[in-house]
């Protein structure tokens, strides 16, 4: 992924947090003082990625940078530092753009990272990308074509979905776990989506209530003529993982037209290494899409006849919509005393990993707003977690898990080397 730069125009003491947390996340920050600097740095390099700029202090500087970002073609970001009270009014003489964002005082060093490298993810949308913000493509956009250009012809990310037509079966609880493994521990760029626009608590366990959801940002776009990837929706957890809530009221998702979702879905996955779906648990034309879309599903069974029912009849669904071979199973509450070949044999799907029962851990961690990953890291829950992301990687590698045996292969690998998670 190429490193970008970020050109710095704030205070001295704000600039020296600000730029050793730049540091600390892999860019490189550059000061700049006037706007005769920041022509010359951006004439100089094409590798910012993003300008903050300081909106409450000598604004009329500020504007003359601003409008250097959008010069010859070029189209930078700026994360703009103002006072909460002057956040209504900072229009930017009517030039603001849709990948700007903007920053209260007093700010912290290290949110103000986050945003940063949230940005510069971002960023690197291709441009001509039609499903993300029409503003960006507005323009000659020639010279700023390598740098926005997506990482390399790598392989596309995945898209992961959580599900089992029963609740309660550990379907957030692993949706969220595994997001924050693979960022966290495992260095991936990931997409978290809660697609459960009934009873969804992604956004709730993870400390993030009142973030603006998709219905909230499509429908504002209705109004502004614009048209938001979700990348540029979703909000930064303290984990660097992003999270989108799809909705926050069952009442009012017509405006999530299920094929739009879908292509959004797939979108995100030039962006990010994973997009994680939690599933509301039905049938409806949203999931269905979705299946369609998927890589890979995920099915959390616990060993109980209510679970194990749920999950054959979602088995058969599946060969009808001829998703069968994604479909993995993790046996979640592993411990609680039946075999997991015996489920691998009821169930009729291949076990992918399995999870133990973890006491409160899961309930906790999400008091404090956190995963169980950051949370309790050294618990043997969050090795099966780790475990189960292993797996998940290695079905990515080897392309396994669009050849139609992937998991089953994997699984094998792999059942020999866990033999204490064996049900007794
Ligand atoms: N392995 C586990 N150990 C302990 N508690 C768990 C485990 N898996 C899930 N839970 C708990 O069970 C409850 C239901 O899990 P949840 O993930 O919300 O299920 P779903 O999304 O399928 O409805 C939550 O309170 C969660 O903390
Ligand atoms: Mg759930």
């Amino acid at each position: 992924m190429p490193r970008s730069a970020v050109a710095i125009a704030l205070p001295p003491a704000e600039y020296a947090a600000v730029s050793s947390q730049i540091i600390e996340a892999g860019y490189e920050p550059i000061e700049v003082r006037t706007a005769d600097e920041l022509e010359k740095l951006l004439n100089l390099r094409r590798d910012i990625g993003v300008a903050i700029l300081d909106g409450e202090n000598d604004f009329d500087r500020t504007l003359e940078m601003y409008s250097l970002l959008h010069d010859q073609g070029r189209n930078i970001p700026a994360l703009m530092v103002v006072a909460a009270r002057a956040l209504d009014r900072m229009g930017l003489a009517g030039k603001a753009r849709v990948n700007d964002e903007y920053f209260t005082r007093p700010y912290s060093a290290e949110s103000l990272r986050w945003r940063v490298e949230a940005m510069l993810i971002r960023a690197e949308i291709p441009i001509g990308d039609s499903s993300s913000s029409g503003i960006i493509q507005s323009g000659p956009s020639e010279p700023a074509e390598d740098i926005y250009a997506p990482a390399a012809e790598g392989p596309r990310g995945q898209i992961v979905i959580v599900f089992n037509p029963k609740g309660g079966v550990g379907k957030t609880t692993i949706a969220v776990n595994v997001a924050a493994m693979l960022q966290v521990r495992k260095g991936q760029r990931v997409l978290l989506v809660d697609c459960d626009t009934v009873t969804g608590h992604v956004a709730s366990s993870l400390g993030m209530e009142n973030t603006r959801t998709v219905a909230d940002a499509w429908t504002e776009d209705l109004n502004t003529g614009m048209a938001e990837s979700f990348a540029e929706i979703a909000a930064m957890h303290q984990n660097g993982v992003s999270v989108l809530v799809m909705a926050e009221s069952p009442l009012h998702t017509e405006i999530l037209e299920p094929k739009r979702v879908a292509e959004a879905i797939t979108t995100a996955c030039r962006v990010y290494d994973w997009v994680i779906v939690d599933m509301h648990p039905d049938y409806g034309p949203l999931n269905q899409v979705i299946f369609e879309r998927a890589d890979k599903i995920i099915v959390p069974v616990t060993p109980d006849v209510p679970a194990i029912r749920a999950a054959v009849q979602f088995r058969e669904v599946a060969v009808e919509l001829e998703i069968r071979e994604r479909l993995a199973m993790v046996v979640n509450r592993a411990n609680s005393g039946v075999s997991v070949a015996d489920m691998e044999r009821t169930v009729g799907m291949p076990a992918l990993a399995e999870v133990r029962s973890a006491g409160m851990l899961f309930v906790r961690a999400a008091n404090e707003g956190r995963s169980a990953v950051e949370r309790f890291p050294k618990e043997k829950v969050i090795e099966d977690i780790e475990t189960l992301c292993d797996r998940l990687m290695a079905t990515r590698e080897s392309g396994a898990a669009k050849s139609g045996q992937g998991f089953m292969g994997i699984f094998s690998g792999g059942r020999n080397t866990n033999p204490s998670m064996r049900a007794s």
